[in-house]
This record gives C-alpha cells, sequence and structure tokens, in this order.
C-alpha cells in the first residue's frame, strides 16, 4: 500500500483510521530502527578507520642514519658514564660524538652492515652522526639532566624507559603538525600511561614536580 492510498483511506474510511495509522506506526518504528542501525554501522566504520589511520597520517615515520645497539656497547663499557656523561661544568653531555667511538672503532672490528656504514659514512669522512632524539623537547621547552640526575638522583630508566638494554632502535615518528617526536605525547591515543616514560607531555613533568617537591612549579622553571 503507498503512503498516498493509505492517506485517502484513513481520511475517507473512519472505521479502517486507526487500523491504518497503527500500521504507519508500525512502518515508522522500522524506519527508526534502521536509522539507529545505519548509524551505528556507519560510526563503527568511521570510529575504526579514524583509530587505525589517524595515528598513521598523524605521524611520519623516519629511519635513523643506522642501528646503534645498545645492550652491546653497555656490556663493552661496562655503564652509561663512558658515553652518556657531564661535563665539567655539570651540564649533561647528551648524545656520543664520535670522539668516544673512535677509541674502539679505529678500523672495523665485526663485518656487520651497520658498522660498515658508521666507519665509511661518519667516521672516515670526520662527520658527526645526525641521530634523530626521541625524547626532544620543543625548543620553548628548559629541561636539566643535572637537577635530575645529579641532583635528584634519579635513574635514566625513569623518564627513558630500558633504552640501556635494547639491541635496536624503533623508527623515529615525528608528528606532522607539531614537528615533535612521538615519545611527546606517547604510543596510546588514548593517553593511558602505564609506565612513567610512556609519555612526557608538561602534565608529566608537572606531575612528577607535583608528587616530589609539592609543587607544580611556575611557568618560568621550564619555560626560560
Ligand atoms: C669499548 C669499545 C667500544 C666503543 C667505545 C664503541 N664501540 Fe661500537 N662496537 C664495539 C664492539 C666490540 C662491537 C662489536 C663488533 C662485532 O663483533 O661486530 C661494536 C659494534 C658496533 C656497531 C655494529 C653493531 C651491530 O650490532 O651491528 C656499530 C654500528 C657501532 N659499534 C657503533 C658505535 C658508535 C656509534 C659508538 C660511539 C657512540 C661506538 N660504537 C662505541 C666496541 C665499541
Ligand atoms: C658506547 C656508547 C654508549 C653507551 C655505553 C650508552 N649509550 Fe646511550 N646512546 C648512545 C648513542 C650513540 C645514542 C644515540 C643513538 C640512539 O638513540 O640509540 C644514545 C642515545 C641514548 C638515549 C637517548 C634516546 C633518545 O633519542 O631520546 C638514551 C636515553 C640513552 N642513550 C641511554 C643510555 C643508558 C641508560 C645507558 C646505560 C645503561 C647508555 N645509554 C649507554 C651511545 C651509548
Ligand atoms: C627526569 C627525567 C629524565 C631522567 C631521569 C633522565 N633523562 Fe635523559 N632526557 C629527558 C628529557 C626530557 C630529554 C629531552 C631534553 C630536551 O630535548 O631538552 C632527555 C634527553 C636525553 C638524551 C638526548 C640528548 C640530550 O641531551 O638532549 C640523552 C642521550 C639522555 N637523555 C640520556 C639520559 C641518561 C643516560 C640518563 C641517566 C643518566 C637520563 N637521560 C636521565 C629526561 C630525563
Ligand atoms: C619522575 C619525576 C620527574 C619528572 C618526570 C620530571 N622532573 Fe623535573 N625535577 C624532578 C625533581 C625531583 C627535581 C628536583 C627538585 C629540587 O631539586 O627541588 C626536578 C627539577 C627540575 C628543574 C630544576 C628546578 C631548579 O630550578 O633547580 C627543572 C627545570 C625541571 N625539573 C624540568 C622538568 C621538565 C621540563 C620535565 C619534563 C620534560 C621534568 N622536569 C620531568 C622530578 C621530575
Ligand atoms: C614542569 C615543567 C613545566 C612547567 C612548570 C610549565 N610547562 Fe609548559 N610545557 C612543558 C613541556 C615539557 C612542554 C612540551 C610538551 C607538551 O606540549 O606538553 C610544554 C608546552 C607548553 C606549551 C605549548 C608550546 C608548544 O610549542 O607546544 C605552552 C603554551 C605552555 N607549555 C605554557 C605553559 C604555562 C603558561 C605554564 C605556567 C602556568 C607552563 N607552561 C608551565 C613543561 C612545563
Amino acid at each position: 500500500m503507498s503512503e498516498l492510498e493509505k492517506k485517502t483511506e484513513s481520511g475517507s474510511v473512519d472505521a479502517a483510521k486507526d487500523g491504518a495509522s497503527s500500521e504507519q506506526k508500525a512502518e515508522g518504528d522500522s524506519g527508526v530502527g534502521m536509522g539507529i542501525l545505519f548509524f551505528i554501522a556507519a560510526f563503527a566504520v568511521c570510529f575504526l578507520s579514524g583509530w587505525l589511520l589517524f595515528p598513521s597520517l598523524l605521524y611520519s615515520k623516519k629511519e635513523q642514519p643506522f642501528n646503534f645497539n645498545h645492550a652491546l656497547h653497555v656490556a663493552e663499557t661496562g655503564g652509561c658514564e663512558s658515553c652518556h656523561s657531564f661535563r665539567e661544568d655539570g651540564t649533561f653531555a647528551g648524545v656520543p660524538k664520535n670522539s668516544s667511538c673512535i677509541e674502539c672503532h679505529e678500523s672495523q672490528l665485526g663485518e656487520t652492515e651497520d658498522e660498515a656504514i658508521f666507519m665509511t659514512e661518519y667516521v672516515e669522512k670526520g662527520k658527526e652522526v645526525p641521530w634523530l632524539i626521541y625524547s626532544k623537547q620543543p625548543d620553548c621547552v628548559f629541561f636539566s639532566h643535572a637537577a635530575h640526575v645529579t641532583g635528584a638522583k634519579m635513574d635514566c630508566v625513569t623518564c627513558h624507559g630500558n633504552i640501556g638494554e635494547s639491541t635496536t632502535m624503533k623508527p623515529y615518528q615525528e608528528n606532522r603538525i607539531t614537528g615533535y617526536s612521538r615519545d611527546i605525547w606517547g604510543e596510546n591515543i588514548w593517553g593511558v600511561k602505564k609506565n612513567p616514560w610512556d609519555r612526557m607531555k608538561m602534565d608529566d613533568c608537572a606531575k612528577c614536580h607535583q608528587e616530589e617537591t609539592g609543587s607544580k612549579g611556575a611557568c618560568f622553571q621550564c619555560h626560560k
């Protein structure tokens, strides 16, 4: 029965009116039901594609110059200090320069391709390795290793995780909008944090300062 037929019928025949309108109502209900179903289906499709696609679109992957094996080198040197030292003035030297490597890598020690790249592209050409720094903060942020490691006696693992035990480097991921490393906002797009090193946003610095010192600190403490 078409809509028009139904209308004229219910309009002209009074007795059929109740029946027809309840029939219409039932049709309307199934329309709403279909609408809700369609909405849920469309929402699920958009939600899932956004969920899976958004992070891969938001971040671009960049390769490191070659793989650096931390576990191997920590075993060779016996610790972190030989490469990540504090200078005489107390400032942190950060990532080591080639001069820290050449004492052992005067000539190629092993057979691996990573070492060959290091030797031919950097040591022999006298070029420093342009490592991409996972934990790099925006330029507006002031961070001092001396205050945390020398002063507050904190362990590297608290903020960096088990980098010292790793054998391979993960790909560096750069946020296409802000240009920041993915490690600042973290891997988890819900913002769930299981370990203290999963993320290092402003709130994460401030949360620890609140717990350790009883105050989040003034803006100019971290923004000079
Ligand atoms: C205490 C000595 C020592 C120092 C210092 C050192 N290395 Fe090594 N490195 C080694 C040894 C030993 C190997 C293993 C060589 C082999 O048998 O493959 C190695 C291997 C490597 C490899 C190849 C590893 C792999 O698994 O493919 C790279 C790349 C490398 N070193 C880079 C560096 C860089 C960069 C530095 C400086 C930041 C450095 N090394 C400092 C001793 C050292
Ligand atoms: C032989 C030298 C050497 C030793 C020993 C060494 N590192 Fe490194 N470290 C490097 C080099 C080279 C890089 C830059 C490449 C990279 O990120 O792996 C680096 C990078 C790092 C970074 C910065 C990662 C980032 O990009 O934010 C951390 C954190 C770190 N090392 C921690 C440690 C800890 C903790 C130890 C001791 C358990 C240690 N390292 C021992 C050479 C060394
Ligand atoms: C309180 C947290 C914290 C602790 C503890 C900590 N780091 Fe860092 N580290 C950071 C932050 C934040 C950055 C990024 C700094 C920036 O970009 O200005 C960083 C950067 C680095 C870098 C990259 C180069 C640089 O200096 O920017 C290296 C290498 C590094 N840390 C090694 C270590 C080692 C080794 C230890 C232990 C001796 C350690 N860190 C302890 C938070 C920490
Ligand atoms: C897990 C704990 C922890 C985290 C995470 C942390 N801090 Fe700290 N921070 C401390 C402690 C403890 C001190 C020492 C406080 C003191 O000496 O009074 C400190 C001191 C500082 C100071 C020196 C204050 C001064 O004037 O001497 C600065 C600057 C600072 N933090 C910046 C940062 C920034 C930026 C981050 C995040 C990128 C950060 N911190 C993450 C614990 C933390
Ligand atoms: C404990 C250290 C700390 C303190 C205190 C702090 N900040 Fe930050 N702030 C950071 C860090 C780390 C970042 C970069 C990571 C991020 O975006 O969360 C940041 C980022 C920012 C940004 C975004 C800049 C950009 O380029 O992404 C603004 C704006 C800002 N802070 C303002 C403030 C103001 C205003 C205050 C005082 C109420 C303050 N901050 C106090 C650590 C701090």
